[in-house]
């Protein structure tokens, strides 16, 4: 991360009021913080969702059970209808072309899988949790004849040990889930093996701008409104402040643009939206 900004001070509100307060300028009772510090703020927060080792899987789990049937609206509440933007334009960076094979990792309520199924390629989607895997087919069995059908399949697996055989997929995706494995680094290895030696490989996740101010911003937004909207739609603040804490244990794209490298991928790139709010990564099976 650039180091951009992390000598100056920002004024934070008192630990009292920060959670009334989304914006790091707030004036009443303020503290000054070096910005370098605000990255950490939420990581001092304990989350019952955000584990480390080997219990990670099992409470992300229980996390997407809970929030199921609600994760599609709160979606669209909490990134404007902007996500739906994003898995378009990973889609299109996919280049999928009619009869290829794609995997869609940590698929969730099929939103991905279902766009390479429209766009003719043979599709799977794979995902840990039962309830968001029969919302994903409930809306398979909605699409209209002939949309997806035989081309579309959803199976129940383990992002970082997947159940297929080396080089099998034309293309291998993941939007919003690299983050949430309970090792990454272990998550990346395994899209690579199972794509083809020429296969398209794409993460779509939450960003660290390299920004401080604009960061700060951002990391206020995740860790008041996000949660709140949680609160509203699910009862439960801490599924949706889960975002904040997962994202600062994870290098988000730099990190991931450095191990696409390290492991060989050839046309590694990253396109950034919202100045790094949002990003894909992108590289192609050497
Ligand atoms: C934030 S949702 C993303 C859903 C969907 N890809 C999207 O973009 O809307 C994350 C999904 O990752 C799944 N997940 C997390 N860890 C996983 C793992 N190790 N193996 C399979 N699925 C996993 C969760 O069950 C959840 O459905």
């Amino acid at each position: 991360m650039p180091s951009e900004g992390r000598d100056r001070q920002l004024v934070v509100p008192s630990p009292m009021l920060r959670p009334l307060c989304p914006w790091p300028c707030y004036p009443a009772k303020a503290v000054q913080r070096p910005l370098a510090d605000y990255d950490k703020l939420g990581a001092a927060m304990t989350n019952p969702y955000c584990q480390s080792g080997p219990a990670r899987a099992s409470k992300v789990a229980e996390l997407f059970t809970r929030i199921a049937p609600r994760y599609d609206l709160i979606n669209d509440f909490q990134s404007f209808g902007l996500h739906r933007w994003w898995k378009r334009r990973l889609i299109r960076l996919a280049a999928p072309r009619p009869g290829e094979r794609a995997l869609d990792l940590c698929c969730g309520t099929g939103d991905i899988v279902m766009a390479l199924s429209r766009r003719g390629v043979n599709s799977i989607g794979l995902d840990f949790t039962e309830a968001m895997l029969s919302i994903a087919q409930r809306r398979k069995a909605a699409l209209p004849a002939g949309e997806s059908s035989g081309r579309l399949r959803f199976v129940a697996g383990d992002a970082q040990e997947l159940p297929f055989q080396n080089d099998s997929f034309d293309m291998v995706t993941i939007s919003y889930g690299l983050r949430n494995l309970a090792d990454w680094t272990a998550g990346l290895p395994e899209m690579l093996r199972v794509a083809r030696p020429g296969g398209r490989v794409l993460v779509l996740d939450f960003g660290k701008p390299d920004n401080a101010r604009w960061r700060a911003v951002y990391f206020a937004y995740l860790r008041v409104v996000v949660p709140w909207l949680g609160r509203m739609f699910c009862g439960d603040a801490q599924a949706y402040a889960y975002i904040l804490e997962s994202l600062q244990q994870y290098p988000a794209q730099q990190g991931v643009e450095n191990q696409m490298r390290a492991l060989g991928c050839r046309n590694v790139g990253v396109v950034q939206f919202l100045r790094g709010i949002m990003s894909i990564n992108y590289g192609v099976k050497g």
